[in-house]
């Protein structure tokens, strides 16, 4: 009896250990489960989090620029509490008023200038003068040509005071044995009131550095001529996310000569679009002209940063200005090809219309 009984016993204690490991087994695996799910949840919970305070973010005025491939920007925050034109109008009420409202980040007049590099006889010079004698401009633009020096007397003599003249170098220091150079004081005497320096022509084909080309734009400055100073990367070096370090290196060459910046106006010209009608999308020039004004905050001085006019240049066009002039950044444009049609280059000037967002 008692046997049979123990025999009963151990029968049901095998199914019994199974039945213990079965429920300690789903036990178990419920717990897991239940562990991965809530961190799920925390995750999904936390990216909601941030995605609310990026929206907050952008709510209250500041805008997360995105990472910017290739260019070496990480992140920018760019106060965005106002409308551009509110900005625009509170930062020109503390300087100047132009008869109109811009939206542009800095405080400077629209500016556009037409290079017209080595092209041009008396005759091709005298009709294009004649067009741009007659077109008509926006007033709140300032205007500037830079004919080859030989021509310069003929423009300055037959062009509207409207249109100031730039030359296209000038000389590291004052005149004397320098053969085949011109001084600033020869262009000042002969009515130029601008000149370029560090046009990428210059430097890569002539094979001007950074730092002859900043004591040339200083040296001019001192002279009281006005300065369009150019910069901006090759292609290759765009193509191997060098940008901003060609363009801040090509900087620190004028802000290691120059004392002061109030008469630079910056020209970024990419190489890869001068001459070769690839111009740069509104979006990659605005890039790079928020990423300078950075860095003249950051190097120079805020006030600096606000008040120097940064233009574009490299194959703009009658057809591309717009899109390109409604960019806060972009204050104008220095104009190769496209400044030796009249009315084309009348269009490019206009097109600071794009700017004003009320009257
Ligand atoms: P582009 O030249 O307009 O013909 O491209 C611009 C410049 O070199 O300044």
């Amino acid at each position: 009896m008692q046997k049979a009984q123990a025999k009963r016993n151990r029968c049901w204690s095998i199914p019994r250990i199974f039945f213990f490991l079965w429920v300690g087994g789903a036990d178990l695996f419920i717990r897991i489960f239940a562990l991965n799910s809530s961190s799920d949840y925390e995750l999904r919970r936390s990216n909601r989090r941030r995605a609310t305070t990026m929206s907050m973010a952008s709510a209250h005025g500041k805008l997360a620029y995105p990472q910017f491939s290739g260019l070496r920007r990480t992140s920018a925050c760019v106060s965005n509490s106002q409308p551009l034109f509110l900005r625009r109008a509170g930062a020109a009420a503390s300087r100047r008023s132009f008869g109109g409202i811009f939206a542009m980040a800095g405080t400077g007049k629209f500016f556009v200038g037409g290079n017209w590099k080595c092209n041009g006889t008396k005759d091709s010079i005298s009709k294009l003068v004649a067009d741009l004698n007659s077109a008509t401009l926006e007033n709140d633009v300032d205007v500037v040509v830079a004919p080859p020096f030989i021509y310069i007397d003929q423009v300055k003599r037959s062009l509207v005071d409207r249109i100031e003249i730039s030359a296209q170098n000038s000389w590291i220091g004052k005149g004397g044995a320098f053969t085949g150079e011109i001084s600033a004081e020869q262009l000042i005497d002969i009515g130029c009131k601008w000149v370029i320096h560090g046009h990428s022509e210059r430097r890569h084909i002539i094979g001007e550095d950074d730092q002859f080309i900043g004591k040339k734009a200083a040296y001019a400055l001192s002279q009281n001529l006005k300065v369009i100073a150019c910069i901006g990367e090759k292609l290759d070096e765009r193509e191997a996310g060098k940008t901003f370090d060609v363009c801040f290196q090509q900087l620190k060459g004028f802000a290691d000569n120059v004392s002061s910046w109030t008469n630079i106006v910056i020209a970024y010209e990419p190489v890869w679009a001068i001459g070769t009608g690839k111009v740069a999308t509104p979006e990659q020039a605005q890039e790079v002209h928020a990423a300078v004004r950075d860095w003249l905050k950051k190097n120079v001085s805020a006030e600096v940063a606000s008040e120097t006019r940064i233009i574009y240049g490299g194959s703009v066009n009658g057809s591309n200005c717009a899109d390109l002039a409604k960019k806060e950044d972009i204050d104008g444009f220095l104009v190769g090809g496209a400044s030796l049609k009249g009315p084309e280059f009348a269009v490019i000037v206009n097109s600071a219309t794009e700017k004003k967002v009320a009257a």
